[in-house]
């Protein structure tokens, strides 16, 4: 019998500061009318200082466990999709498996930009179905802020921070991430690239005063590949899992631009109520676009136990990932007594970490100490 990776749990986390358009079209060079026409949004949310990508993760996996009424220990492994994580390494899946407690869970990054999320789940997928995990969490998680040129009025109005997360669980009974399409090319990195901070130009003052360490984007190309990628993705999936698109329930593409969308609405013939969007809420969210708008869209009774749901995303690399998910988790939301519970549970993990990192100190120091004296006994 196959095994069967089925979306069990799922949470967000969303900055609370809101920066509308009118607000941004105070210091840069643009207007509430022109960014809502040519993108659909209105407003984004922007991390504070405490509102790190990890720490957003962190905030959406627990809810997501929660909602999946899961032990974290029963977690195999951790991927979080992200192109701004907390630090080139340690992966920002480790700094979350470490909050979690989950400690029997393997842990790592991915990065395949917007699309990130998309592969990830590919990834949790195939992992679930081979047998060799049941029990995959993946995050999105983003902190786009940091990476903008605020003066950019192409760029800075388009992207904002988050975090989304599901918990996939391995069943025998048929359903859940039922194919997945993954694909890029890589012909088109320079379209949307963030050059400095790698290895090829790694940060210097000239880095800086060249403005390297920000999102630099051609806006009209992306916005010719996503409107033929889309509908080409969404096909394929729906192919693979046996469907047609009439009988997609739902399609939850990647937030970026409303036009985009429409396009692909009216490329794979879908009436409007078929496409899910949020973006006016929250702008371009990268890695965190999909996982937060099926969130809300749970909670608008949107996505129903049976449902067919087609995720789409594009993205940098170039990249495109697309899954075909039959829903079968009912809504559930965790009980009062619940999440109470599992703030003490963390609160304990959290203890239990830092004595882990006092044992190692003390542990060292010890080592130092044995050292010296076995030197000075040497010497004698
Ligand atoms: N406010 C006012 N004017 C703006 C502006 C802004 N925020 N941003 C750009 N403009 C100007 C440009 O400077 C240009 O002016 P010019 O004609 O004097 O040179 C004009 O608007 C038209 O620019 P253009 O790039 O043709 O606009 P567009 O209709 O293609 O819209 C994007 C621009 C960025 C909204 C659109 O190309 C897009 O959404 N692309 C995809 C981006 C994306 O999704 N990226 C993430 C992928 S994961």
């Amino acid at each position: 019998m196959g095994r069967y990776a089925h979306i069990t749990g799922w949470g967000k986390y969303l900055p609370q500061r809101i920066l509308t358009n009118t607000e941004l079209a105070k210091s840069v060079d643009t207007t509430d009318e022109w960014i809502r026409e040519r993108t659909g949004i209105g407003e984004r949310r922007i991390a504070s200082a405490k509102e790190t990508t990890a720490m957003m993760a962190i905030h959406a996996a627990r809810e997501a466990i929660e909602v999946a009424d899961l032990d974290p220990q029963k977690i195999d492994l951790i991927i979080v999709a992200t192109a701004t994580p907390e630090y080139t390494f340690p992966a920002t899946a480790c700094l979350v498996q470490d909050a979690l407690g989950a400690s029997r869970a393997g842990a790592f990054d991915l990065s395949a930009g917007c699309s990130g999320f998309g592969y990830a789940l590919a990834t949790a997928a195939s992992w679930i179905r081979s047998g060799m995990h049941n029990t995959v969490l993946v995050i999105g998680s983003e902190t786009l802020s940091q990476f903008l040129d605020w003066e950019d009025r192409a760029t800075c109005v388009l992207f904002g921070d988050g975090a989304g997360a599901v918990l996939l669980q391995g069943k025998d009974q048929p359903g859940g991430v039922l194919a997945t399409v993954l694909g890029s090319d890589g012909s088109g990195g320079e379209l949307l690239i963030i050059p400095g901070g790698g290895s090829k130009h790694p940060a210097s003052a000239e880095t800086i005063a060249t403005k390297l360490h920000v999102i630099k984007m051609n806006g009209r190309e992306v916005y010719r590949f996503a409107t033929r990628v889309i509908a080409h993705a969404a096909r394929e999936v729906t192919k693979q899992a046996g469907w047609t698109i009439e009988k997609v329930d739902l399609l939850i593409p990647h937030q970026a631009n409303v036009r985009i969308l429409d396009s692909a609405a009216k490329a794979l013939k879908l009436s409007p109520e078929k496409i899910f969007a949020n973006l006016e809420h929250y702008g371009n969210t990268s890695a965190a676009s999909i996982p937060i708008a099926l969130c809300e869209a749970i909670d608008a009774d949107r996505v129903k136990p049976g449902d067919r749901v087609v995720m789409v995303a594009f993205g940098a690399g170039l990249t495109w990932a697309a899954c075909a998910v039959e829903w079968s988790a009912p809504k559930h939301r965790a009980a009062p007594v619940q999440v109470a519970l599992s703030r003490v549970r963390y609160g304990f993990f959290g203890l239990r970490s830092l004595l882990a990192r006092l044992l190692r100190r003390i542990d060292a120091l010890f080592s130092w100490l044995i050292d010296r004296i076995e030197g000075k006994r040497g010497g004698e």
